[in-house]
Order: C-alpha cells, then sequence, then structure tokens
C-alpha cells in the first residue's frame, strides 16, 4: 500500500516552491503540473540512475514539452568537475536550447548539484527541477538552492545558490540504492535532531531498523521532517550569513576525512557522520554537552552502520584541510558545535584541543 503525499512548502518570497514527498510520484502527471512553460526540457542523469529511472521521467514529461532529451554523465564523486559540467553545456548549446529551457536533475546530489549550477550559468539562468533519488539528496542537497562542483584544493568550491522550481522525493526510488548509500543519507537525516530537534532524534533512535530496511511510512516521516528543519532554516537564511551555517554540523571534520582520503574513498555521509561524532567529542570538551548525550549519539550512528573513528590522517592533515573549508574566516577554523541537545552554535576552538579530540576519535 503507497503512503499519501506530502508537500512541505520552503519560503523564499517570489522564489518560493514546494517539496513534494510520496510514492509513485515519478509517473503521476499531478507531479509535473504547473512547471514553467518551455519548448525544451533536459533530464540530466548519470550512467547508474539512467537506466533505471530516465525512460520514466520522458514519459511523464513528454506531454508537457516538444522536445524532452536526456543527458547523461559518468557516475561519481570524481566527476565533479568542469569537463562534466561542459558535457551539460555540450548537450544544450548542441540541441539549441534557449533560455526557457527547464532542466531535470535525476539523481544524486552530485547530479543535483551538478545541473543545479549548469541551471544558474547556462544563459545566465534557466529553470530547474530537483528530482532527488538517493536518501543524502532527498533530506538535504536537493534542497535550499547550493549548487557547484568541486576543484582539486576544495569541496564543492566553485557554485552559486540558485533555487529549484520544485523538489520531488519520489520514495520508491529509494529501493534501488545501495545499503551503503541508505546509511550515508541517515547520517545526514540524524544530523536534524542535534542542531534543531531532539524529538526527531528519539523518533529516529525507535525507528532506525524500520528505516534501514526501507519502510514506506518510516521514509515518508524522515523526508518529511528533515525537509520541514532544512526549509525552516535556510528560509531565514539563504546564502549562510548566520544560521545556515548550523547545518555543516560535523562537515568541517567530514570534509577534511574526505579531503585527506581523497575524494570518493569514504561516502560523503560516511565523513559527515563520523565527523558528528568529532564535533560532539569537541562539543563536550568545551564543557557543552555531557557525555551521556555522545555516547548515545554515537551508538546511534554505529546502528545505521556509519563509521565513528576517523581514518589515520594525523592531526596537522586534519587542521591542514580544515583552514580550506568554506566556514573558516582568516585562517579560524570555525566549527558546528552542539550547546545543548537541540541546538547548535558556530564558533572556532583551540587547536590544541581539536588536535587532542583528532587523536582520541580517530585510528591509532
Ligand atoms: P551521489 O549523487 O554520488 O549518489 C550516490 C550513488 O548512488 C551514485 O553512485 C548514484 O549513481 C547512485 N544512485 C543514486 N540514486 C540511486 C537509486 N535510486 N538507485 C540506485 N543507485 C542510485 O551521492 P549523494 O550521497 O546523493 O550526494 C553527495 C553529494 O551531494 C556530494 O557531492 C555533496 O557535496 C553533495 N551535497 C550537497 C548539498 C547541498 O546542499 N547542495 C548537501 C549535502 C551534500
Ligand atoms: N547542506 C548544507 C546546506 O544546505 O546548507
Amino acid at each position: 500500500m503507497s503512503t499519501s503525499s506530502a508537500r512541505v512548502s520552503i519560503d523564499f518570497a517570489e522564489r518560493s516552491y514546494d517539496i513534494l514527498i510520496g510514492q509513485q510520484l515519478l509517473d503521476a502527471p499531478s507531479t509535473w503540473a504547473d512547471l514553467p512553460k518551455a519548448a525544451a526540457a533536459f533530464i540530466v542523469t548519470n550512467d547508474t540512475v539512467g537506466p533505471m529511472y530516465a525512460q520514466r521521467l520522458q514519459a511523464a514529461l513528454a506531454p508537457l514539452y516538444k522536445q524532452v532529451h536526456t543527458v547523461v554523465l559518468p557516475d561519481g564523486e570524481s566527476h565533479k568537475d568542469w569537463p562534466t559540467l561542459n558535457l551539460i553545456f555540450d548537450a544544450l548549446l548542441g540541441q539549441g536550447a534557449d533560455r526557457k529551457t527547464v532542466l531535470f536533475a535525476l539523481g544524486g546530489g552530485v547530479v543535483g548539484d551538478m545541473t543545479g549550477f549548469a541551471a544558474a550559468c547556462y544563459m545566465r539562468g534557466v529553470p530547474f527541477v530537483q528530482v532527488p533519488t538517493t536518501l543524502l539528496a532527498q533530506v538535504d542537497s536537493s534542497v535550499g538552492g547550493k549548487t557547484a562542483i568541486n576543484h582539486p584544493i576544495g569541496k564543492n568550491m566553485i557554485g552559486a545558490f540558485y533555487q529549484p522550481q520544485r523538489v520531488v522525493c519520489d520514495l520508491d526510488t529509494l529501493q534501488t540504492l545501495p545499503q551503503r548509500e541508505m546509511s550515508a543519507g541517515l547520517a545526514e537525516v540524524m544530523k536534524y535532531g542535534p542542531i534543531a530537534d531532539m524529538q526527531f532524534l528519539d523518533w529516529i533512535d525507535a525507528n532506525l531498523d524500520a528505516l534501514m530496511a526501507r519502510d514506506a511510512s518510516a521514509l515518508a516521516h524522515a523526508v518529511k521532517r528533515s525537509c520541514e528543519i532544512k526549509a525552516w532554516v535556510v528560509g531565514q537564511d539563504e546564502r549562510e550569513g548566520g544560521i545556515r551555517a548550523i547545518l555543516n554540523f560535523g562537515h568541517t571534520f567530514g570534509h577534511a576525512i574526505e579531503a585527506g582520503l581523497g575524494f570518493g574513498e569514504w561516502l560523503h555521509g560516511e565523513a559527515v557522520g563520523c565527523g558528528m561524532v568529532m564535533a560532539a567529542h569537541l562539543s563536550q570538551r568545551l564543557g557543552l554537552v555531557d557525555e551521556a548525550f555522545v555516547t548515545r549519539f554515537t551508538n546511534l550512528i554505529a546502528r545505521a552502520g556509519l563509521p565513528t573513528v576517523g581514518p589515520k590522517l594525523g592531526a596537522d592533515e586534519y587542521l591542514h584541510h580544515m583552514r580550506v573549508d568554506k566556514k573558516a574566516e582568516a585562517g579560524e577554523i570555525k566549527f558546528v558545535l552542539i550547546d545543548q541537545p537541540g541546538s547548535a552554535i558556530v564558533r572556532g576552538a583551540p587547536d590544541a584541543l581539536v588536535a587532542q579530540v583528532i587523536n582520541d576519535c580517530c585510528e591509532p
């Protein structure tokens, strides 16, 4: 039996949009109603997701656009770069796409971030729709308008804030997701508890087995509540001048793990999961939370199949990568810390204390 659909709105005045969450959304004509009119639509996907879902999306869009093209990118974080982005521009220009052309990002966060950036740049901006097919993309990356590609020196360093017209989270697509990717997505679901809503963390704790087993109603609640919290945060601070930074809980340590090991060695969500454990320890060292909170949160991360011990990179290498983080100001590393469970702050910490946390939380 399918769960009923939900709609979460994100408020950006005239750029406001809806996030649709439910089953069987890909094929339902109502999902695609009232999008900007255009002669052509381009589905941007990759060589893993395309063969599974692009034909269905193409069929759903065919009544709305004279032409529906599909651009298939190589799969993987290592392709989140200029040459791959250029494949989108090559296809758009090659097919004579005009400035009303609508792009549809069909895939995980890599496809979503790249398609959004292409939409922001092509003819100085064309509309785009996010159709996220990973848990991570449904609960985080497709919402809020951050778009980017990587640079060898740092992750997501070249990009733009550019909001989609709509986000369509078809929960059925999660059934084909590899288990490791499910766990990675759960990291981004779990982050919303300590930073904003401990009742949600309690709910995750009680329903983790159902989430891991991809129970449709558990997934529906997890995606909806995550999107509600993200919409609430991002609606107040689109360009991360303040509160939006709390969404990066665990990301300062996590980005250092990703960069230190080489992008793609650990999944983004795995690095964030472990990074949240390290940030929780730093919060405790600074006297903000107690050991019971850190232990409970660490156990939950482990139960989701995520690493809780960081790779052995050495404190100096961690600190080096963390200084390149976008939150760093004049070389000072900023951390998202839990000041009490359910509430986060952004602040610096002495290098020596950070190094202690790294040494305690990483492989010896
Ligand atoms: P991903 O896009 O690489 O997808 C993970 C893997 O799952 C890929 O191999 C993909 O092809 C495959 N896949 C996708 N959907 C599938 C499905 N339904 N069935 C089977 N396989 C499927 O990774 P991700 O975790 O979705 O996203 C990570 C990216 O998102 C990173 O680049 C990260 O920087 C970015 N991100 C962006 C934001 C933002 O706010 N824009 C937030 C968080 C993360
Ligand atoms: N994923 C963090 C943000 O959207 O701000």
